[in-house]
């Protein structure tokens, strides 16, 4: 598996997403376009940044019926990106249907993964709000194992769960982690965090890195410094 870090462009628009890329001269770092840059700029912003030679993982966690996941993902699979994903909640039915749906006439299609729980999400919201009962790894596991059997090619996890998903669904299982950070850097609003070399320890294969980077006073060598320890 390609091991690689991914920066994550939480940014509110093109101007500012594209002064940003434009200081890595001769750089092309995998990145990753969410909700916030996606819902504000549209797919342009995805084409733009594909044109400038970056890989994009486009996170936008699709959940629905299958018959409209289907639908959602054949649209994206029209914008040429290299990863996106789903919530592993909507069961089997709809990981398999959006398979379908982002798998191109050519027969070919970008990496598809699924969010297991929501990092945000507790032990105790689980039980009391949805009603889930076992311990919070047990679920994020059993969510990766129905999107290995759904077909899915990886998961978002923690890099704490990176070496169990290996274990249980396969080492060419994709496992995304965030939640990284820089020793004795700021935490922000992330709990559960690791270094790059801690998590390359632990079986990582992709790292998505915002913050530390994207709010650097050098985003350049904070990536550099990323990729030094992740990827050696
Ligand atoms: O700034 P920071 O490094 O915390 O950014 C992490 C990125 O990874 C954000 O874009 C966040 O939405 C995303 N993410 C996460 N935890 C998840 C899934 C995605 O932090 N479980």
């Amino acid at each position: 598996m390609g091991k690689d870090v991914i920066i994550a462009l939480d940014f509110p628009g093109r101007e500012e997403t594209l002064a940003f890329l434009d200081r890595f001269t001769g750089k092309k770092p995998f990145v990753k376009i969410g909700m916030e840059l996606f819902y504000a700029e549209g797919p342009q912003i995805v084409r733009e940044i594909k044109r400038r030679g970056h890989k994009i993982f486009l996170d936008l966690k699709l959940c629905d019926i299958p018959n409209t996941v289907k639908g959602g993902m054949r649209s994206l699979s029209q914008l040429d990106v290299d990863m996106t994903n789903l919530h592993a909640f909507g069961t089997i039915a709809m990981m398999e249907a959006a398979l379908e749906g982002l798998t191109r006439p050519d027969g070919t299609r970008p990496l598809l993964i699924a969010v297991t729980q929501l990092t945000s999400t507790d032990q105790m919201r689980m039980e009391k709000e949805l009603l889930i009962e076992k311990p919070l790894p047990e679920v994020v596991m059993h969510y990766a194992e129905l999107a290995r059997t759904a077909g899915l090619d990886g998961v978002v996890c923690s890099p704490l769960e990176a070496g169990e998903v290996h274990r249980r669904c396969g080492e060419n299982f994709v496992t995304v982690t965030p939640g990284v950070r820089f020793a004795g850097g700021d935490t922000g609003d992330q709990k559960r965090v690791t270094t790059p070399e801690k998590a390359r320890e632990l079986g990582s294969d992709y790292i998505v890195v915002g913050r530390p980077i994207t709010q650097a006073e050098d985003p350049v060598e904070a990536y550099e410094r990323c990729l030094q320890g992740f990827v050696g």
